[in-house]
């Protein structure tokens, strides 16, 4: 049987995760808002029929935790969840906990963060049968300058992620702090 991802924000910087996930023979739910974002994801993959849309706005609290209900209900547990989140939206990562905390099975959980979160880790509710990942995107350093990541970077840095596995990860550098580039 299929392994069940969920990739919130799958359509922008973490486009090539969820097409990874596909290919590795995940089937992936994508949430985003703008369909022909998400219709640029499945260009070009062999499967595309693996990969469902869930079109919402995660600030939409209700909303969100009626489709997390009926996609437990349509294709069952999930075993990971990709979250990128914008600060904007502080409910919606616990909204998709709690709706997850009812299957029996254990799912991973990869919360994307900002290179923010460095210094001010985001709180997490620990919930049922959730093991909680951390990925911080940091940014890197050229020499006597510094950028931040391109999407190339980020998504490969998540799968990295995904695969090794660790509490905590880091794609690119955070430290020396003061270096970060401006925004
Ligand atoms: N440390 C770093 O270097 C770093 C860190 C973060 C970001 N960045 C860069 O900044 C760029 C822009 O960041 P971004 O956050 O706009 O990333 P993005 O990944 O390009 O877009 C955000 C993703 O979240 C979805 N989304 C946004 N708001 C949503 C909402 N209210 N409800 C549901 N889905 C929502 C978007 O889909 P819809 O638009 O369809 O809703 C899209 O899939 C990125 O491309 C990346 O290169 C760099």
């Amino acid at each position: 049987m299929s392994k069940k991802a969920l990739v919130v924000g799958g359509t922008g910087m973490l486009k090539d995760v969820v097409r990874w996930l596909v290919e590795q023979g995940y089937l992936v739910a994508v949430v985003g808002r703008n369909r022909e974002r998400f219709e640029r994801v499945l260009q070009g993959l062999s499967q595309p029929e693996t990969v469902d849309y869930i079109q919402l706005d995660y600030h939409q609290t209700h909303e969100l935790r009626a489709a997390m209900e009926a996609l437990l209900l349509r294709n069952g547990p999930l075993d990971l969840v990709v979250s990128w989140i914008h600060l904007t939206a502080p409910e919606a990562l616990t909204t998709i906990q709690m709706a997850l905390s009812r299957q029996e099975q254990e799912w991973r959980l990869l919360q994307v963060c900002g290179s923010g979160a460095w210094k001010k880790p985001p709180q997490i509710v620990p919930t049922a049968n959730c093991q909680y990942r951390r990925v911080i995107l940091g940014f890197v350093l050229e020499g006597n300058s510094a950028r931040w990541l391109s999407n190339q970077e980020i998504a490969q840095g998540v799968v990295n992620a995904i695969r090794n596995d660790q509490p905590l990860s880091i794609v690119g550098v955070v430290e020396p702090w003061e270096k970060r580039p401006a925004y």
